[in-house]
């Protein structure tokens, strides 16, 4: 079976048992704290599991993209190294949300495996939870009886919490859980050593390929569980090692879900893969293993940066240039080469690849260069580091590393250990913080546990409609960051916006009768909306009403609206690669980020803003209707790579012809509410990304009425009607009366040079003549002087000693010229000369060669002390 097939079947299987199948959330996360990526494929149903919201239906299967290496779920360090752990790996699983429990979700973990998929039965063990009498929870005894009708005894495994209880981070929705490995040893070795003692012994070949977890409890951030209103199951199989067992391999590597891209690193960079722990061949599988990472998390919107997110994939292409620098001994960009045999194989599973490849592949090319650059002279920093420690690498160094030359920390640690050195952790952070303190504050979040007020069920959002509504709490927790306190608040009903798609959150008011509380911004945790709030009201359990600042929201709605407008735009303009990568929508202006490779012109700006204004001008409704997904995407509509959108979508239509996107965005009722777009500004954002910021409204026509008056100041102290042409006249007057001063100022140098070049003292050098000069000259700047000395020197013998002097606009200006026989014979040496005689007269400084140095200064006032002093001395 290819690995087509085989993700297939699974989806076929539990759609057979009446699942939905859904697609992959986006990698990137957003609208989750706890995470930054998915880690998990119930990260997307989080709230499902908790209760604050209900799924379309209750039994769901897919595959879904994750990645592990940051937070709690983190393998960076095994992959490449092993066969078998990845940082962006598939993970195919089936849910119950409050349906199905323990008996289905084992007797059909067990019928795919050993009757579809048809792995031989004695390979496979299961492990049940022991229980943990320390937190209360008891052993699986269910779980353990329904495999017993299915496995026999011996391969039962009973594992403690480590193994068999399964949380998704530091809090949130988590069980106990059986696992499914899988024992691909050869006959001879499994004879020797039964398999069940090398569960979860990090045996290369003896490996867990499915999680059973049935989420039961919510652990809080005070570390108690608390036992959840329904029980529910999640699975999670590893497609990698799944396919790797079914097609008898043994590493995932040799599936052929790498193949291909093993053969393009083999063709580009002359290497062979030989399956050994060899660094080269270690390298083959670090670079096949990270690049599904940097592509899949790159086309859903996440772009290489310096923090967050974006850094974690810096880091992990960094450490795949690394490898193919150092092991494949390749110099050169390799991973956006191999994209595109990434992009054609996912072309039906995870389309958004091939879809944005040119994108992907700019951003990409660009990081390996700039990477590339710093990349060897860090290399070299290393080796003199290793080379001059025994056992620990300062941390001071590894932070110049990462500084400097860009090395994320692990990347250090990794060729550290590489030839057996540590790092000394605590002085690199101690650095790391240094630097942090000195650029801001760190801003961390502490978030208390919700506390429940009640558990009325309202009608959730309402913003669409309405701009206020009777409401009541239902929970609220307290949050502090930076020292400042808040509340979060959750309501039944709310018409509060939540921030997300780009545009701001609303804030306004809760009207409790005798008291008013401000909302000063509104959020989605998940699929949770959250108010924020200075101060609680008294009582909490109090209905009130709740009310939307109508003013910045109808301010937003006009950005929103114009944002869709701008795109379209955009599209007819440069062309359909334009894609949104990001967008900022709020009462003031709009910033719009998209991908396109080059700069706008001045016509293409113009065209864009004509088609805006006249689409804004035609006064279009604007149709607002939900409807399902796949008939959306047929309309045309523009659905946003990396968002996460359920079957039902809302649609935004503004003349079908010219602009249908997928948005949960607030907007105008008409085009014509816009009244103006003003595009202000047009720049780079990262590698193929642009963005325009632009003006709408009454913003649009206070800015054009600015520059208006503003020309119209020029104009009146220019005392003319045609300011453009009296400013080009003053241009071309300015040039030519520049032209003649300079004409002036070199006839006055060569004047004041030949009346120095008289006034020359003799001097005796080895015997031989030679003149001295030491005056106070008028010129007009330090480079004047400067050149002046320049110029004596035609007029000088082979042996001098110049000094000259300025005021200049009451500051000092020195020069010093030496001939080299002063240098040579006399050792002496201008920036010498200027630091011992200068610096301390005119208050200042300065230097240059031996032969010729400079000096400013505060005080002119002691210039003809200074000549002085150096005429003693020669
Ligand atoms: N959520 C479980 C896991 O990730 C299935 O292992």
């Amino acid at each position: 079976m290819t690995s087509a097939e085989i993700r297939q079947q699974f989806l076929d299987f539990f759609a057979s048992k009446k699942h939905q199948i859904v697609p992959s959330a986006p990698i990137v996360v957003k609208n989750d704290p706890t995470l930054l990526f998915t880690n998990a494929g119930m990260n997307q149903f989080k709230d499902y599991f908790l209760g604050n919201s209900v799924p379309a239906s209750p039994r769901i299967a897919d595959t879904q993209k994750c990645l592990r290496v940051s937070g709690k779920h983190n393998d960076l360090e095994e992959v490449g190294v092993d066969t078998y752990h990845h940082t962006m790996f598939e993970m195919l699983g089936n849910w119950s949300f409050g349906d199905y429990f323990k008996a289905e979700a084992i007797a059909w973990s067990w019928e795919l495996l050993t009757e579809i998929y048809k792995l031989p039965k004695d390979r496979l063990y299961v492990s049940v939870f022991e229980g943990d009498p320390s937190e209360g929870i008891p052993a699986s005894t269910l779980a353990l009886q329904e495999w017993k009708k299915l496995v026999a005894e011996d391969h039962i495994i009973y594992g403690n919490k480590k193994d068999n209880f399964w949380e998704m981070g530091d809090t949130g929705p988590c069980g106990p859980c059986s696992e499914i490995h899988v024992d691909c040893r050869s006959d001879e070795e499994r004879a020797k050593i039964p398999g069940s003692q090398l569960v979860n012994k990090d045996h290369p070949q003896v490996i867990e390929i499915w999680n059973n977890v049935f989420i039961q409890y919510n652990r809080l951030k005070d570390g108690s569980l608390v036992e959840l209103p329904a029980k529910h199951v999640d699975t999670g199989m590893g497609f990698e090692r799944l396919v790797r067992v079914i097609q008898g391999k043994q590493s995932n590597y040799d599936t052929d879900v790498f193949t291909g891209t093993f053969e393009a690193i083999e063709k580009l960079t002359g290497n062979k893969y030989d399956r050994s722990d060899s660094k080269e061949a270690i390298a083959f599988r670090v670079i096949a293993d990270h690049i599904r990472a940097i592509g899949f998390t790159i086309a859903d919107g996440q772009l290489p940066s310096n923090t967050g997110a974006g850094y974690v994939i810096r880091r992990i292409l960094r450490r795949a240039v690394r490898y193919y620098y150092s092991y494949l001994n390749y110099k050169q960009p390799l991973l956006f080469q191999l994209m595109p045999v990434l992009a054609k194989q996912f072309e039906t599973v995870f389309p958004e690849l091939q879809q944005q490849l040119d994108f992907v592949n700019k951003v990409v090319k660009e990081e390996e260069d700039a990477f590339l650059k710093t990349l060897d002279k860090g290399l070299k920093r290393m080796d003199d580091m290793i080379n001059n420690s025994t056992d620990i690498i300062d941390g001071k160094a590894a932070f110049e590393l990462f500084d400097t030359f860009g090395f994320p920390i692990d990347l250090t640690r990794l060729i550290a250990s590489e030839n057996n050195r540590t790092i000394d952790e605590a002085g690199f952070e101690s650095e790391m913080q240094q630097q942090k303190s000195r650029s801001r504050a760190a801003a961390t979040l502490d978030t208390e546990d919700w506390v429940i007020v009640s558990e009325e069920k309202g009608e959730g959002f309402v913003g669409y409609n309405l701009l206020s509504t009777q409401s009541t709490i239902t929970k609220y927790r307290k949050i502090s960051a930076k020292g400042k306190t808040q509340f979060q608040l959750v309501f039944n009903t709310t018409p509060f916006y939540a921030e997300s798609g780009g545009q701001v959150g609303d804030s306004g008011w809760l009207d409790f009768g005798s008291e008013k509380i401000s909302v000063t911004d509104t959020k989605k945790e998940n699929d949770l909306i959250v108010h924020f709030v200075n101060q609680l009201p008294t009582n909490t359990a109090k209905p009130f009403t709740a009310i939307v600042d109508a003013e910045r929201r109808l301010f937003t709605c006009y950005n929103h609206t114009a944002t869709h407008l701008l795109h379209a735009a955009l599209r007819k303009v440069l062309g359909t690669h334009v894609a949104q990568k990001g967008s900022l929508v709020n009462e003031e202006s709009l910033r719009f980020d998209f991908s396109h490779f080059a700069r706008l012109t001045e016509e293409e700006i113009t065209e864009v803003e004509h088609i805006v204004n006249e689409k804004i001008r035609q006064n279009i409704p604007v149709v607002i209707t939900e409807m399902p997904k796949e008939e959306a995407l047929k309309l045309g509509a523009m659905a946003l790579f990396g968002e996460k959108y359920g079957n039902t979508v809302r649609v935004v239509v503004v003349d079908p012809n010219y602009s249908v996107e997928l948005c949960g965005g607030t907007h105008v009722m008409h085009t014509g509410m816009i009244g103006l777009l003003k595009i202000t500004a047009e720049s780079a954002v990262a590698a193929g990304v642009r963005r325009i910021e632009a003006l709408t409204g009454s913003n649009a026509f206070h800015f054009l009425n600015k520059q208006y008056t503003e020309l119209k100041t020029v104009a009146g102290l220019l005392k003319t009607q045609d300011p453009i042409k009296a400013v080009e006249k003053l241009m071309l007057e300015k040039q030519e009366t520049e032209k003649r001063l300079e004409s002036l100022e070199t006839k006055q140098l060569q004047s004041i040079r030949d009346i120095l070049l008289q006034k020359t003292k003799p001097i005796l050098i080895g015997g031989e003549e030679g003149q001295f000069i030491g005056e106070i000259v008028e010129v007009n700047s330090a480079d004047q002087l400067k050149k002046l000395c320049f110029d004596l020197k035609i007029g000088l013998g082979n042996h001098y000693f110049v000094v000259l002097c300025a005021n200049i606009a009451g500051k000092a200006a020195v020069c010093i010229m030496l001939s080299d026989s002063m240098v040579n014979e006399k050792g002496l040496e201008a920036p010498k000369l200027i630091k011992e005689y200068a610096t301390p007269l005119i208050k200042g400084g300065g230097g240059g060669q031996k032969t010729l140095a400079t000096a400013g200064g505060q005080d002119a006032s002691n210039l003809s002390e200074l000549i002085l002093q150096i005429s003693r001395l020669v």
